[in-house]
């Protein structure tokens, strides 16, 4: 397998010429995409949505097509614009400006979209939340992002710990209930007396646009913050990466709680006017299948995991459904198995392309392209306009083949622009004008870039990043907890499993009954995803002198490997 090499088929992709297109893209040549090449002043909701919705040609076009269990429903980009104003002016009249944070905590619905575009009209920062969070994650980050207002529902309410919250003015309440609070604001009763035209907010292509709370392997999540330019790399990868095409129906499943769900979710598609299908609800294999083959989906963009699923799933249920529309199909956030791309031959008759990115960055760097060879297991060759290599830890470049820190050059149109509130830690990405990612990765002579893992603690479990010091943070307020060190434990489906080890305070007595009530503690408090799979208990757990524990050395345990100099280490 590890050398097999899969030709591109013929198609009339959007980017045909790789290499003569790196050689003269420039960022500056995509300007003229955008209004603000004329104006000088942006708002990437205009481009997004506004921009067809003035376009007759497009303005009925369908741009959403939703549905989730009990739930079906269509909008228009003309439609988008109108509700995307009305909300527009909700914010307004309760006093929303430019640079406010303003959070949304739900799942996935028209609503949610609405909402996001409303924001975003005003020149405030979106800070979109996963709706899995519960009360500790939901703190941390309205807490950091000093958020003004957050938009939820009725049920996901009690994870608001409003109290605790000072700078939280406004909830607005995407539900039906009795409005107890002046605090409140009910969605649909604002939504019905509001306005559907509004004065958008023209921003420069520097000021805030939304900020992705991510996890790194200490300390509170991080809030990365991104910039209205970021679009212009938005809509490049969505042409050359995602091929997209006027008539593309495009579904991307990730959650727009995550970086993937609003780059690739939302604006990518959008920027290029092509309808976006919304999956609401829970993953199965019969559920997904069914979802693209209902829609005729012609460009999809998933996750290992899930494909990993699917194969589980088992061919004969591939072999039920009609899935002729499918042209392009792509992956991220985990590494792709070559067996996955070799199934994804069988089952679909096409390639999957794999795509390499991070929230910090942005939009997708390292990608296959549909017009190159793939080579099974690698993430592919940097996209036209980006400068990727392999550094040590002083920042130099190393030589092919050899296994380093992938670094990409700074200064990249969707880059952050910053870490709320914590500019040290946005400073310790750089080094010698490189963007440092600590993912692991080597380059062969061909340019194509092979992941290899994560340096640092941050685990990927199912593709969702997770960070062990919160875990750990959660794990010692349980009463039974004493000491607790988290590692992803690697797993054949889900890329890593979240393991805990745990020390028991004196009177606590292990049994499955305790280890159960202390992984539900985190589901409930942190997020389900965040809840330890597995939880081990030991008599101490091992810490540097300085009191570090000691990951590194609990994941060699874990994996039998060789732990190495362990002078620092106090048991
Ligand atoms: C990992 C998701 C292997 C990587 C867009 C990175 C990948 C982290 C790939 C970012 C890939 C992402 N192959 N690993 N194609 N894509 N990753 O911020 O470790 O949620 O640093 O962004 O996911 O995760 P994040």
């Amino acid at each position: 397998m590890d050398m097999q090499r899969i030709p591109a088929r013929e198609g009339n992709y959007n980017l045909r010429n790789y290499d003569e297109t790196r050689a003269t893209f420039k960022w500056e040549d995509a300007h003229k995409y955008f209004s603000w090449d004329k104006t000088g002043k942006v708002n990437i909701a205009y481009e997004a949505i506004d921009r067809h919705a003035e376009n007759p040609s497009t303005k009925d076009k369908v741009a959403l097509l939703y549905s989730a269990p009990g739930r079906e429903e269509s909008l228009t980009f003309g439609e988008i614009s109108a509700e995307s104003n009305k909300f527009a002016n909700v914010l307004r009249k309760y006093g929303v400006h430019k640079g406010d944070r303003i959070f949304l905590f739900m799942p996935r619905s028209p609503e949610f979209y609405i909402s996001l575009f409303g924001i975003l009209k005003t020149g405030a920062i979106a800070g979109p939340l996963f709706e899995a969070f519960m009360e500790q994650a939901v703190r941390d980050r309205l807490e950091d992002s000093e958020a003004k207002m957050l938009i939820t529902t009725p049920d996901l309410l009690e994870r608001v710990p409003q109290e605790e919250l000072p700078t939280l003015e406004k909830i607005i309440l995407v539900g039906n209930q009795e409005i107890e609070s002046s605090k409140y604001i009910d969605f649909y009763n604002e939504m019905e007396a509001a306005s559907s035209s509004f004065e958008i907010e023209w921003m420069d292509l520097e000021d805030g646009m939304l900020i992705h709370y991510t996890s790194g392997s200490t300390g509170k999540p991080k809030g990365v913050y991104h910039v209205h330019y970021a679009m212009i790399q938005h809509y490049v990868t969505g042409e050359w990466v995602l091929d997209l095409k006027e008539d593309d129906v495009y579904w991307c499943t990730a959650d727009p709680g995550w970086v993937t769900g609003t780059s690739y979710g939302v604006f990518a598609p959008w920027l290029h006017g092509v309808t976006n299908v919304i999956r609401g609800g829970r993953f199965t294999p019969e559920d997904w299948y069914d979802t693209l083959e209902k829609h005729s989906v012609s460009v999809w963009y998933t996750a290992p995991t899930a494909l990993r699923m699917l194969v589980s799933a088992g061919e004969d249920l591939v072999k039920t459904y009609d899935f002729s529309s499918l042209r392009h199909l792509l992956s991220v956030g985990e590494p792709l198995n070559p067996e996955v791309i070799t199934w994804g031959l069988k089952a679909f008759d096409l390639r999957i392309h794999d795509t390499w990115w991070m929230t910090e960055t942005g939009a997708q760097l390292i990608v296959n392209l549909p017009s190159e060879e793939v080579r099974p297991g690698s993430m592919g060759k940097p996209i036209p306009g980006i400068e990727a290599t392999i550094v040590d830890n002083e920042g130099n470049e190393i030589p092919p083949n050899q296994m380093g820190n992938l670094a990409i050059r700074a200064g990249w149109p969707s880059m952050m622009r910053g870490v709320w509130n914590n500019p040290s830690k946005f400073e310790s990405y750089f080094i010698n004008g490189w963007y440092v990612s600590g993912d692991s990765a080597y380059r062969d002579e061909d340019g194509y870039f092979w992941f290899q893992g994560r340096l640092d603690d941050v685990i990927n479990t199912s593709g969702e990043r997770v960070g062990p010091f919160e875990v750990e943070s959660k794990l010692i307020e349980h009463p039974a907890v004493a000491e607790a060190g988290v590692i992803g434990k690697p797993d054949p489906q889900r890329g890593e499993i979240i393991k805990a080890f745990i020390t028991l305070n004196p009177g606590f007595v292990e049994s499955s009954e305790l280890l159960e009530d202390i992984r539900q503690f985190v589901k409930t408090e942190l997020a389900a995803h965040a809840a330890p799979r597995e939880i081990e208990v030991k008599d101490s757990i091992p810490k540097t002198r300085s009191g570090k524990i000691m990951r590194r050395l609990l994941k060699s345990w874990e994996l039998g490997l060789p732990t190495g100099d362990m002078s620092t280490l106090e048991v």
